[in-house]
């Protein structure tokens, strides 16, 4: 891994801006993306910036289970709003939240990830070391699949919704596999909150209970930490 530490997410905006311009330098066509509020610096530089995603890929993480695209807390949404309006890809592909037959829509999103290889894919990391929705514990074999919410992930995203009650309780995920196939991968996590889970993603055990562990076992891993983030590593 490449550990990479800013003072704070606007510098890290800049350093996650200038992987995706070296990557589209160097002829990535596919990229993963991510919701949350981690990557919204990096997304804000890169709408400021020339880079053309017109002939590009696009394909999201993950979905909320039961919100419509036009819903402004749907990671659909989301996109729009925090990228697509303003940096159009040629194509943007994200789990369907309200298909009527959830395991067929994660089928057609393997597929889609099958057909498309990722060459950069963007995540944020969750309190518990969740990456996509793929909570502790989550199999690291399946591929795209249903995922009950945790409480922790559910407190943690309340803050973006009127009551906890509205946020949602399952979401559509990409799977472990998937995005461990990812040509590369640059992770960001921002704030004292993420510092134990940024630890034993870097410094922990290879463990399914702490998802984003698996990223001890890719190649190619660019980590952007503000110092909070990095605040409890032994070795800075
Ligand atoms: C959600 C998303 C993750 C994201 C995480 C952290 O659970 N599914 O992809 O990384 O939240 O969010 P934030 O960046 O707001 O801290």
């Amino acid at each position: 891994m490449q550990i990479i530490i800013v003072k704070d997410e606007v510098e890290g905006g800049q350093k996650g801006y200038q992987v995706f311009a070296d990557a589209k330098k160097n002829g990535a066509h596919v990229f993963g993306l991510a919701t949350g509020s981690t990557p919204i610096t990096t997304y804000k530089d890169i709408i400021a910036s020339d880079l053309d995603f017109s002939d590009s890929i696009s394909i999201n993480l993950d979905e909320y289970i039961g919100l419509s695209a036009d819903n402004d807390q749907s990671y659909n949404y989301f996109m729009h709003k925090n990228l697509f309006n303003q940096k159009p890809f040629k194509t943007s592909y994200l789990p369907n939240g309200l298909a009527k037959d959830i395991d067929a829509e994660a089928k057609r999103y393997d597929k889609v990830i099958a057909d498309n290889p990722i060459d950069l894919q963007i995540l944020g990391l969750g309190r518990n070391g969740h990456i996509g929705f793929n909570e502790p514990g989550t199999s690291r074999e399946i591929g795209t699949h249903r995922v009950s919410l945790t409480q922790s992930t559910i407190d943690a995203n309340a803050r973006f919704f009127e009551h906890e009650e509205d946020v949602p309780k399952e979401a559509l995920s990409m799977g472990l596999s998937s995005i461990m196939k990812s040509k590369h991968i640059l992770l960001e996590a921002y704030g004292a909150e993420k510092a134990d889970a940024v630890k034993g993603m870097i410094e922990g055990p290879d463990t399914p209970d702490l998802p984003a562990s698996i990223l001890q076992n890719h190649d190619n891993v660019t980590v952007i930490l503000d110092e909070a983030a990095a605040s409890k590593l032994t070795n800075k």
